[in-house]
């Protein structure tokens, strides 16, 4: 038996002033995403900006929905619109900025397990990776540089038989 070790470099920085400037105004735009965000369940708004190759940014927020599980994560809604939209344009970079709507959130939100699988599945088809930049409403940032970083030993096409 043999231990493997699987581990990442995040980056780490105490405000959203300290990222480069292309990185902020992702993040600003995934503040202003989450304004958008429709949560009136639970109250709790994400935002997503998606950074293509060709310069464009693509938005997304939480929708959700009366019955419960009908309802979207930003992440997924963002990138399934870069997908529906920009179906050959390599994804630089997601920014997520999360929080609740009664008290701000101080502190980085890491996407769900399915939004994870969702992102991995765009990066595996593109063959680069895509950055994945997580903050709350304000306070740190964390950066890692690939979604493979926070889905080790993923699930993927090359599993299946025909693929
Ligand atoms: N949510 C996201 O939009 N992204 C995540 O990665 C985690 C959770 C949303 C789903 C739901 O609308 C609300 O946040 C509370 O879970």
């Amino acid at each position: 038996m043999q231990v493997k070790k699987l581990g990442f470099d995040l980056e780490v920085y105490t405000t959203k002033e300290e990222l480069p400037t292309t990185e902020k105004h992702l993040l600003e735009m995934a503040v202003k995403a989450r304004k958008n965000a429709y949560a009136p369940y639970s109250n709790f708004s994400v935002g997503a900006a998606i950074l293509l190759e060709n310069g464009k940014i693509v938005l997304g927020n939480n929708q959700e929905n009366a019955c419960y599980p009908s309802g979207l994560c930003a992440e997924r809604v963002a990138i399934f619109s870069a997908g529906a939209n920009y179906p050959n344009t390599t994804i630089l970079s997601v920014a997520i900025s999360a929080s609740s709507n009664e008290e701000e959130l101080m502190q980085p939100a890491g996407p769900c397990g399915n939004c994870r699988q969702s992102m991995a599945e765009y990066e595996q088809k593109q063959e680069s990776p895509i950055s994945v930049i997580m903050s709350g409403a304000s306070g740190a940032v964390y950066k890692c540089k690939a979604v493979q970083d926070l889905l080790p030993l993923t699930f993927n096409s090359s599993f299946l038989s025909d693929s």
